[in-house]
């Protein structure tokens, strides 16, 4: 690992700015800005709930996971076509590109989208393109991830799976999200099966308000590479033990569990812990458009909260392409390039 030169901290903001990084925990229906919000509405003739942009921005106050779902649920209704997903996509991408990510693999669900009448095809392919444009007009890589809904039952997963099934070679593997408390990752054991046999990557949301147990299931039961959240494995030493040997990425979102009370302040976050225990941590924006940053402004403020150094931003950063699911030699460049970015930065 590269031992970087210190950075002094007014200086630490362009650095976490300016380095190359990869997003793994982005949720794209998460990213739609209430000004795109209104517009799509209006473009498809969907009633809002909230008088204007403000409005709807200052609605934004969450007490905890369950009420955020509720309003995000809402925002969802006026994706009605396939231009809609490409110009969400498409928003965040370009937002992504500003902050120097590389590559990201975006989070959606189709389960939502169906159960307002529209199909997994207009949702798929919408962002399937965004994500093939990227590439042209970004110089970014992005793949999709499908997240199956937890509060639902595992035959919905299933129905959702034969869905997409053809449009598989469109998506890079399944997640899991929504609601976590009462919905352990085992009750969807057989569903994570099926795609593992089918060649999908695996992650899950776990230990985001749930217990540790929640994160030793979805590692052992549903055997996911990554987990989305797990900053409730620090209750659990053998937890903790497991993850470092085995090298198991945690995709931590900061400002996520500042909103939705997770923590009650950034200086309370455990990710400076997290990294000093020897955990893959990266950080991600999870819902940026709600949670009130992108992923430049999740590092900008934990940084300052927990006076992390120049060091870690290169651990959190080559922890990113480590986590990520692109290949080997593609990861080597771009730690070569983090490197670089390091070794020159003045
Ligand atoms: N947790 C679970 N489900 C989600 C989240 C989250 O943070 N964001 C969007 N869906
Ligand atoms: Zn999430």
């Amino acid at each position: 690992m590269l031992k970087v030169k210190p950075v002094a901290v007014d200086r630490l903001p362009a650095l976490l700015q300016l380095m190359p990084k990869a997003e793994l925990h982005m949720h794209i229906e998460g990213s739609l800005e209430p000004e795109l919000m209104f517009a799509l509405a209006q473009r498809n003739g969907v009633a809002m709930a909230y008088e204007d942009v403000e409005a709807l921005r200052r609605a934004y106050v969450f007490d905890d996971l369950q009420s955020f779902l509720d309003i995000y649920h809402a925002g969802t209704l006026v994706l009605r076509t396939e231009q809609d997903f490409y110009d969400m996509a498409h928003a965040y991408l370009a937002r992504a590109a500003a902050d120097h990510v590389v590559h990201t693999e975006l989070f959606f669900d189709t389960q939502t989208h169906t159960g307002h009448g529209v199909s997994v095809e207009v949702v798929i392919n919408g962002l399937h393109r965004a994500c093939v444009d990227a590439q042209a007009e970004f110089g970014m890589s992005a793949s999709l991830i499908l997240c199956f809904l937890r509060h639902l039952s595992e035959e919905a997963a299933f129905e959702c799976l034969e869905q997409v099934l053809p449009l598989r070679d469109k998506l890079v593997g399944v997640g899991l999200a929504s609601s976590e408390m009462g919905h352990p990752p085992e009750k969807f054991a057989r569903v994570f099966a099926r795609c593992r046999a089918l060649g999908l990557r695996l992650v899950a949301h776990a230990g985001e308000e749930g217990p540790p147990a929640y994160i030793w299931s979805a590692l052992d039961v549903l055997k996911v590479e990554r987990i989305d959240h797990g900053v409730q494995a620090m209750k659990d030493s053998a937890l903790m033990a497991r993850l470092v040997k085995d090298r198991i990425p945690l995709t931590v979102c900061p400002l996520s569990n500042l909103k939705l009370r997770v923590v009650s302040n950034l200086a309370q976050h455990n990710l400076g812990q997290l990294l000093q225990a020897g955990i893959v941590a990266t950080v991600n924006s999870d819902d940026p458009s709600y949670f009130g940053g992108y992923i430049n402004q999740n590092f900008t403020e934990t940084f300052a909260a927990l006076a992390l150094t120049a060091q870690d931003a290169y651990q959190l950063a080559h922890n990113s392409f480590e986590a990520s699911f692109i290949d080997e030699a593609q990861k080597r460049a771009f730690q070569d390039r983090l490197a670089s970015t390091f070794e020159t930065f003045q």
